[in-house]
């Protein structure tokens, strides 16, 4: 049932505002990673992108395997390449004014947004939060979109691509070895906000070892019951198409066409801001096609991560829990409970009245993972 009083784990947020020491970066990276092969071909049209919505949300039909390659090529089997490349990233890496301290978090945006979800206002700023509570922070724009590389959007920027991007950036930042970024840390936490999150659950599940806490904001295992929700209340056009400053996107990056699709996937009904909703639409970033087909793939499976995890996603959240997250008993959420086979503490919070936005309600609430560090 929904919890009627927030957890200690939850801080309201509204009152904190800390002193922050930030820095952009931009970091190279050398990754590889077995993507999907599609034989698709990026959408070169809004009527195209409505096709693909329509093909790859139908249910009965996984058209994800209809359009994989059946043909071997360089040879793999087919469906799947080897991908590499030399990639930048676009990050920012934040201390507290008490200086770096002993946990660093690592934090993965999901789609619609670039890095500065985590940042976006001195009103709704996850990062201010974290840092007001000691923990040095370091978010970055995932690969394609940002301050990050492009990439083609059909057989590039794929979400096993980006779980290595993940990895190779939490690598250099567990051994100090970031350009920019000397300072040491005893704890990494890794906080994703829904394909964020799932990249964070594919990251802890193949390398366990790369991680001390995970939290997962915007999650549950139920994607694939909701997504179809997802992509029609998204309204997906050419990235191009949507908004000016997404005009460099070439064909097969989309975007959200207009605030109410924002609306409907990110924010719950009496508990939002307006302006906040125009905001988050004004800032609105691409997904690939080739995102949308793989992000079902990474995060399936269960998960032996030895460390905690925290599960936490608004009561209306449409793409994890169809718009009520509290149908079942567990929770939809807490149902993620039996994947992480080798957890040593697990909670999933449901929080009351929120959307898919975690960050940009009223009250913004944060994982505090005091847990995490005093392990
Ligand atoms: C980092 O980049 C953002 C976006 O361009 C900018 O608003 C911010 O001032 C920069 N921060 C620093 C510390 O340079
Ligand atoms: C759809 O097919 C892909 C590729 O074979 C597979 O990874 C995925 O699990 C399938 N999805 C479902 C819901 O069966
Ligand atoms: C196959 O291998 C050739 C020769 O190494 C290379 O030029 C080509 O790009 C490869 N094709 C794919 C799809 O990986
Ligand atoms: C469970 O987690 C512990 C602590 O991280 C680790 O040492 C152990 O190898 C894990 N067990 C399995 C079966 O993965
Ligand atoms: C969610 O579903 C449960 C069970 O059907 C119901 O009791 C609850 O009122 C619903 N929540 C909302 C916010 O409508």
């Amino acid at each position: 049932m929904v919890q009627t009083a927030l957890p200690a784990l939850l801080v309201g947020l509204a009152a904190v505002a800390a002193a922050r020491n930030c820095q952009n970066l931009t970091i190279p990276i050398t990754i590889s990673a077995r993507n999907a092969r599609f034989t698709l071909q990026a959408p070169a049209n809004n009527i195209e992108v409505t096709d693909f919505t329509l093909n790859l949300a139908q249910p009965g039909v996984n058209y994800t395997a209809e359009v994989l390659s059946s043909n071997g090529i360089n040879g793999t089997d087919g469906q799947f390449a080897d991908v590499s490349g030399h990639y930048t990233i676009g990050a920012t890496y934040c201390t507290p004014s008490s200086g770096p301290g002993k946990a660093l978090q690592i934090l993965t945006h999901g789609i619609a947004f670039d890095r500065w979800y985590w940042d976006f206002s001195a009103e709704y700023s996850y990062v201010d939060a974290a840092l007001a509570r000691g923990y040095a922070v370091f978010f970055y724009d995932r690969l394609g979109l940002g301050d990050s590389s492009r990439g083609d959007p059909v057989n590039e920027v794929q979400a096993p691509l980006e779980v290595q991007a993940l990895r190779a950036l939490t690598a250099m930042l567990r051994d100090a070895s970031a350009p920019g970024i000397d300072d040491t840390y005893e704890k990494f936490v890794h906080v994703g906000h829904s394909f964020g999150s799932v990249l964070s659950y594919a990251l802890t599940a193949a390398y366990p070892e790369l991680s001390d806490g995970v939290a997962l904001t915007g999650f549950s295992q139920a994607l694939g019951d909701f997504v179809a929700y997802f992509l029609y209340g998204a309204n997906f056009v050419e990235a191009s198409s949507a908004a000016p400053a997404l005009a460099a996107y070439p064909p097969g990056y989309l975007a959200t066409a207009d605030a109410p699709g924002v609306q409907t996937n990110f924010f719950a009904p009496g508990n939002f801001d307006p302006a906040v909703l125009e905001a988050a639409y004004a800032a609105g970033q691409p997904v690939t096609v080739g995102e949308l087909m793989t992000i079902g793939t990474v995060a399936a499976g269960s998960n032996s991560f030895g460390g905690p995890v925290l599960v936490i996603t608004g009561e209306r959240d449409i793409p994890f829990c169809g718009g009520n997250c509290s149908t079942s008993e567990p929770s939809i959420p807490a149902q993620t409970r039996p994947y992480f086979t080798n957890t040593s503490s697990f909670e999933a919070i449901v929080v009351p009245g929120a959307g898919h936005g975690l960050n940009l309600v009223n009250t913004l609430y944060l994982p505090s993972w005091e847990k995490a560090a005093k392990l």
